[in-house]
């Protein structure tokens, strides 16, 4: 079924928090319905607003919004071993997570309270704590804006890396994300090794798989801002993958810089380190900030517009360039 919306103040739609408009905005919940809409037409411009949590607005959208609702999780086969599980793509994410753990199935756990619907997974594939979405997606379902057909891509035909996938490339503006299949297990396989996880997850008896889901919660809301309270998208910005002999030379400047190898003998950095060694962890102009907890988090201390946000963040970006060489990108999907 289709619901839809004019001229909508996309303040409770979109995690930042930011006051704009959105000329039309359509909740959708099948193929059949999407099928329905672009046969009128297909809109001059159009985007998918999930839930909202890694967008920012600068302006107001005079185009169509498209958002999924439907929210079923269907368990399909299962070999003794792994499960596959078909999600709606308007399932909240952490209501998928908890799903699964409340059924003892591994996978996912690590991924727990990241805020965002089940169909944006695969868009920037989601990661956090040493896990990616892409380890436990199998297929992608989407809608074909141009034939009206149905693509289901496997996750090889996805192209992953760290928070990249087709979907932000090749496939935007051509596919509408309607369903996500992933495949979970039941065997137990814990992933303890990023951070404080392991210690944290010890405290509480050691690696079941609600003690993981709940040192993880645990870790997340000791550092991350709970958008309800203060409007922020999460990481503001990507950590930047550099060449092994660009991070080498910074080691040298700064040995306690933390370093990750990254494919093809590069290495990832921390933005949120780079960002705090330039001293500005906390720092604030008006109503935008950066998290005093977690720099890589820019946050909305009440009534700051989209243009104030991308400003502020222009500035942290520069600052970062001068300070240590490096261009950090946004993460955050800047409309
Ligand atoms: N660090 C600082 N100061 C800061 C922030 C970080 O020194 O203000 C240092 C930390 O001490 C640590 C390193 O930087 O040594 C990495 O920090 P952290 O473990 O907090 O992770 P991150 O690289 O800053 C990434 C993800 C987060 C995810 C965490 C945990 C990206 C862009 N962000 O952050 O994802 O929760 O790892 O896995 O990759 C998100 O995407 O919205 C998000 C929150």
């Amino acid at each position: 079924m289709i619901r839809e919306f004019h001229h909508i103040d996309l303040r409770g739609r979109n995690s930042f928090g930011v006051a704009q408009q959105a000329a039309r905005l359509v909740e959708f919940e099948t193929p059949d319905d999407l099928r329905t809409l672009f046969a009128e037409g297909v809109p001059a411009r159009w985007t998918v607003l999930s839930g909202g949590n890694n967008i920012l607005f600068t302006k107001d959208y005079d185009g169509v919004l498209l958002t999924p609702v439907a929210r079923e999780i269907t368990p399909l086969d299962d070999d003794g071993r792994t499960l596959r599980v078909r999600v709606d793509a308007g399932v909240e994410w952490d209501d998928l997570v908890e799903w699964a753990v409340e059924r003892g199935l591994w996978g996912i756990e690590n991924l727990s309270l990241i805020p965002g619907k089940a169909g944006a997974a695969p868009v920037q594939n989601i990661g956090a704590y040493g896990c990616e979405a892409k380890d436990a997606i199998r297929r992608v379902e989407t809608f074909c804006v141009e034939s009206g057909a149905l693509l289901t891509l496997d996750a090889a035909h996805c192209g992953f890396a760290y928070r990249e996938s087709v979907f932000k490339h090749t496939l935007k503006g051509r596919v509408i994300i309607t369903a996500i299949e992933i495949e979970l297990s039941h065997a137990p396989c814990p992933k303890l090794g990023y951070g404080d996880v392991e210690r944290e997850v010890e405290a509480r008896g050691g690696a079941t798989l609600r003690n993981i889901r709940e040192a993880i919660c645990a870790i997340r809301r000791s550092k991350l801002p709970d958008p309800a309270v203060l409007g922020n998208a999460g990481s503001f910005f990507k950590n930047p993958v550099v060449e092994a002999s660009v991070a080498d030379a910074l080691t040298a400047r700064c040995p306690d810089m933390p370093r990750y190898p990254a494919p093809e003998g590069r290495v990832k950095l921390a933005a949120g380190w780079l960002i705090d060694r330039c001293g500005l962890k906390g720092h604030r102009e008006g109503a935008v900030g950066v998290h005093e907890r977690q720099a890589l988090v820019l946050v909305n201390y009440g009534g700051a517009t989209g243009g104030e946000v991308i400003a502020f963040a222009r500035k942290i970006q520069e600052r970062v360039r001068e300070t240590f060489g490096i261009d950090i990108d946004t993460e955050v999907n800047i409309l």
